[in-house]
């Protein structure tokens, strides 16, 4: 595991943009469009404006690009503000001038949430794999959806999300009781396998989740301990969510 300690929430949405940058890049030049993998949360949000800008500036072509989203919220509608597919939509899609039909969010209100599952392995696998996954982590040690306690080896799965995420997300919701009790996750088993992971954490409120990431014990308890397997995983944090470190 690679591990950048930058100065300042800035500092990290540029040094990961530059990484995601790289990656679409060098699909284009291979004649593969890339395959990336998308977060939501706050934390990877300085990365999609620093890749939008350079969009803008004509420094960088999303043409062709596919991406693939973590996770999504079962029982919300897909038009909910707050649903992931809404979320994705305003802060990946357009700005960064991405083709609709190649953005991928699993379907929470799926009549056969099982079946939505296998269907996005599926999908994953047909689009050829993961180039670069980007993930935030949760105050949990939590990513994507991974709650503890989350097996090394599950795949895009039904779970329920811990007291400690729904009360996270709350501020996103008009009361705490509206934050959904499920959601659809890829697993850490589906992670696992994309080409490259890129974590990114800004900020004290990570800086436990962090420390557990990266020096903490191989271990379910905190699933983003999981990137210590991975042979091309980076993580991009800021001196505040490095502080335990
Ligand atoms: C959310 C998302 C995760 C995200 C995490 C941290 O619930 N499902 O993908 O990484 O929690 O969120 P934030 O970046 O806002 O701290």
């Amino acid at each position: 595991m690679r591990v950048l300690i930058v100065e300042n929430e800035t500092d990290v949405a540029r040094a990961a943009a530059e990484q995601v940058a790289g990656v679409i890049r060098a699909g284009r030049a291979s004649g593969r469009a890339a395959v990336l993998g998308i977060a939501t949360g706050s934390s990877p949000l300085g990365i999609y404006r620093e890749l939008a800008s350079e969009i803008r500036g004509d420094k960088l072509d999303t043409a062709g690009v596919s991406a693939f989203a973590l996770d999504e919220y079962v029982g919300l509608d897909a038009a909910h503000p707050e649903s992931y597919h809404s979320v994705i939509r305003r802060t990946v899609t357009e700005p960064l001038r991405l083709d609709p039909d190649r953005v991928h969010v699993p379907n929470g209100t799926s009549s056969d949430l099982e079946a939505e599952c296998a269907a996005y392995e599926r999908a994953i696998r047909g689009a050829g794999g993961i180039d670069l996954q980007l993930l935030g982590v949760g105050s949990n040690g939590h990513i994507g959806f991974n709650e503890p306690v989350s097996s090394f080896a599950s795949r895009t799965r039904l779970k329920t999300l811990a007291p400690q995420t729904r009360a996270d997300n709350a501020r996103f919701f008009d009361s705490a009781e509206q934050v959904p009790v499920h959601c659809i996750t890829q697993g850490l088993g589906t992670i696992l396998e994309a080409d490259r992971l890129l974590l990114v954490a800004h900020g004290a409120a990570k800086a436990n989740a962090v420390a557990r990431m990266i020096e903490g014990p191989l271990t379910s308890m905190c699933p983003a301990s999981v990137l210590q397997l991975h042979p091309d995983a980076t993580v991009i944090v800021d001196r505040e969510a490095a502080a335990e470190l």
